[in-house]
């Protein structure tokens, strides 16, 4: 039976995509539970209220995210029916400049903790007959590009783990399902708004509504203008070309 009223667990939901998410979603009847390290007297009054549970904890620190997730699952009836992997540790520097401390907090947050949490949930949204995953890559994943090390290549694990999982799931036909959304930058670690901020997280918020009805599975979804996907395809193009020449 899918739930009308889902609980949806999102990594990050303080600020940001995140906080978006969880607004539209409350907004659309959704029971919102919240993991992310900023203290709950830092969110506005009115976000406080709209949230069923909000929790703080540290997504890089691996045992502290185990507690919370059996803590969510125990005052939530075993029902965490969608969950969205959100929060992202943004980390852009040359590679060699990374120390190990940073190198390790970088995958554990950005693709770690959303494998654990996967694997916490997957076994009970099968159990339930619905569940919904989804996590929050970035076009960044699709290429490497200088200072993006550590960010660009956990976006392309995280999204790559989603392709795998999804195949698995669609071969089982339980009723759950993983996919991932990869934004364009739409906004600065500093908080400034990029060009198309506002569509970005619109268009972000509309692909969540469309992930939750469908039973597609595996999908990786650019979310970015088409100028820049085209950008993006025609580098992808000419670098498996330039390859082929190269090898003859
Ligand atoms: N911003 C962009 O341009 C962009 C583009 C493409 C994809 N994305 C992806 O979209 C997602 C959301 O991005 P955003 O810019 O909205 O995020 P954000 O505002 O930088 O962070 C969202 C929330 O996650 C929290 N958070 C970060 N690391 C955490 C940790 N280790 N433990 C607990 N909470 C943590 C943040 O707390 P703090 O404020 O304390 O850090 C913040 O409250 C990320 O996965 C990001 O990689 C972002």
């Amino acid at each position: 039976m899918v739930p009308s009223s889902k609980n949806v667990l999102i990594t990050g939901g303080a600020k940001g995509l995140g906080a978006h998410l969880a607004r539209h979603l409350c907004a659309e009847g959704h029971r919102i539970l919240v993991l992310d390290r900023t203290a709950v007297e830092d969110l506005a009054p009115d976000y406080q209220q709209m949230l069923a549970q909000y929790m703080t904890v540290d997504l890089g620190d691996e045992l502290a995210v185990r507690d919370c997730i059996a803590g969510m699952l125990a005052s939530n009836e075993g029902r965490i029916d969608v969950l969205i992997n959100n929060a992202g540790a943004r980390s852009f520097q040359e590679f060699s400049a990374f120390d190990a401390y940073e190198i390790e907090r970088c995958i554990q947050v950005n693709f770690k903790t959303p494998l654990l949490l996967t694997h916490a949930l997957l076994p009970l949204m099968k159990q339930n007959g619905y569940g919904r995953i989804i996590n929050i890559g970035s076009l960044s994943g699709f290429r490497g590009y200088g200072s993006g090390s550590l960010y660009c290549s956990t976006k392309a694990a995280l999204a790559v783990f989603t392709q795998s999982v999804g195949s698995e799931l669609a071969a089982s036909g339980e009723g759950v399902t993983i996919n991932a959304i990869c934004p364009d930058s739409f906004r600065t670690r500093e908080g400034e708004e990029l060009p198309g901020f506002e569509e970005t997280l619109k268009t972000t918020a509309r692909t969540v509504d469309t992930l939750l009805r469908s039973r597609t599975n595996g999908e990786v979804i650019p979310v970015a203008s088409r100028r820049r996907l085209f950008a993006e395809a025609s580098v992808g193009l000419r670098k498996h070309t330039s390859w082929l020449f190269k090898r003859k």
